[in-house]
């Protein structure tokens, strides 16, 4: 029993960081914001955002979440603030906890094992299940670009089995009958998805500082991307588009924010890279405060253009509203531009992704509570490849299927979660360890993690019944896996018996 809340030293983490054998450093802050930038900024505002403005229905004409319409402005405030102070959180423990392993890592330190395992658990919710939401949204501006030159995939070989099932577009729905059937059951699968995963995944096996270097640039199409389509945007305003301003008033604020909320998740995945990065008791708090500050700003401004352009009800269910919303302006060419830049930033996010769920892996590993070749590294590149490879067919097979919406919700609700749960680890530690050096200090910091936590648990509230379920069906099946395999092979229980 006293093993579920065994607390792993500090000093421990720190020094197997410090061990020669392991990660190589070699990022540092402005690596870091580009890195931040680069999780952060992709499928969220290219495609979450319609579904957020626009409302969603189910296959039976079923309210599934209220529109926010252009009152989604707030829903961004909302968000940037409570981000924020769960960025403060971040910022702390990661500065004092230097380690790969993002929160698992600090809630191993905080609040024992066992917590740990269930945040391990639910990051993968957060890095792996996320990544399938991006392809997906990935494929839907691919399917744009080719559009651009005349070309028309068959729909059967863009859409997953889940999405044509729960879409209330008869066309769309329709593909469960018309698709071709093998052993009675249609065919349904996004190719593109799958194989900007697999794509992706091969970039990564070559190794982490490529990888940064390739980041960057795809960080700077981005921003060059939104700036296109704000700049061109903001002469099609029209004021009659504005009203009403909140068709749904506060609920439709809020279900809005609990899905657009897919747009900030990243910010605190450079903290998984702790153990790559150069000096990082200073460099990750600037890090994941300053690419946090740079995206709210971009998404209040793309927000209010969006709405502004196109009555919002137009992007209900539309995949790729930045596009569509510039197309039903006028503005078709510049449209597919803006599609070209989703799809570069969305691979930017991907990429981000899946660097960081093989670390988490290799850091539960390394800690006993997954097998050991999970922690293997790979001679030359130093990276953890078996782990890598792992992760980018499970996000391919799941993308191949899967659907967009359904996946928002479920790495929201599991990373919300996760916030939570660093929020309260930074209140025990100050507590259990007041004295350990703090290279970064949250100020006033019960007020600012009590507020994170209630924040981040006001916006779960804000997810669909569906979304609860699902998460603790996750929950349920992660806690046995700890009970059958990470209980009786924890590396601390192996230690803390023998000595
Ligand atoms: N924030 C990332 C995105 O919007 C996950 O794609």
């Amino acid at each position: 029993m006293s093993q579920l809340f065994q607390r792993k030293p500090i000093a421990a983490l720190i020094s197997e960081t410090e061990d020669s054998s392991g990660l190589r450093r070699s990022l540092r802050a402005g690596d870091l914001i580009m890195l931040a930038i680069g999780a952060v900024i992709g499928a969220g505002i290219f495609g979450a955002i319609g579904t957020a403005a626009a409302g969603q229905m189910g296959p039976n004409g079923e309210v599934i979440r209220a529109a926010a319409g252009p009152a989604l402005v707030f829903s961004f405030l909302l968000l940037g603030g409570a981000c924020a102070l769960a960025g403060l959180c971040y910022a702390e423990l990661a500065s004092m906890i230097p380690q790969a392993g993002s929160a698992y890592a600090y809630s191993y330190a905080t609040l024992g094992e066992l917590v740990a395992w269930i945040i391990g658990w639910d990051l993968i919710l957060e890095y792996a299940v996320g990544n399938v939401a991006v392809a997906i949204s990935w494929g839907d501006y691919f399917n744009t670009l080719l559009r651009g030159f005349g070309v028309e995939l068959p729909a059967w070989t863009t859409t997953g089995y889940r999405t044509a099932l729960l879409s209330p577009d008869p066309q769309i729905h329709g593909l469960l009958n018309s698709a071709p059937h093998l052993a009675g059951i249609p065919i349904l699968i996004n190719v593109p998805a799958a194989g900007i995963v697999m794509l992706i995944t091969w970039l990564l096996l070559r190794g982490a500082r490529e990888s940064a270097t390739a980041n960057n640039i795809m960080v700077v199409i981005k921003l060059l991307a939104l700036s296109l389509f704000v700049g061109v945007g903001m002469t099609h305003l029209k004021s009659a588009n504005l009203h009403p301003f909140a068709p749904n008033g506060f609920t439709g604020i809020h279900q809005g924010a609990a899905i657009v909320f897919f747009a900030y998740i990243g910010f605190d995945a450079i903290s998984t890279a702790a153990e790559e990065t150069i000096n990082p008791q200073r460099n990750l708090p600037i890090g994941i405060l300053g690419g946090l500050g740079i995206c709210t700003l971009i998404y209040v401004v793309v927000g209010f253009v969006l709405t502004g352009m196109v009555p919002y009800k137009q992007l209900e269910g539309v995949a790729d509203p930045l596009s569509r919303a510039l197309q039903l302006a006028g503005f078709s060419k510049v449209g597919w531009i803006v599609a070209l830049g989703a799809a570069v930033s969305m691979s930017a996010v991907l990429l981000v992704f899946q660097y960081g769920q093989p670390r988490i892996f290799f850091a539960m590993a390394r800690d006993g509570l997954l097998p050991k070749w999970a922690a293997k590294l790979h001679p030359r590149t130093r990276i953890p490849w078996a782990t890598t490879l792992l992760t980018g067919v499970f996000v391919a097979t799941w993308s191949l299927v899967g659907d967009a919406g359904e996946t928002y919700d479920l790495t929201n609700i599991g990373t919300l979660f996760a916030f939570i749960l660093v929020s309260v680890g930074v209140l025990v530690l100050r507590y259990k360890e007041p004295e350990r050096p703090r290279p970064f200090r949250v100020p006033w910091v019960w007020p600012v993690c009590v507020l994170s936590a209630a924040g981040c648990l006001f916006i779960m509230q804000g997810l669909p019944h569906s979304a609860w379920w699902r998460f603790l069906g996750w929950l349920v099946i992660g806690l046995g896996l700890y009970f059958v395999y990470g209980h009786r092979h924890s590396a601390l229980r192996r230690e803390s018996s023998r000595g």
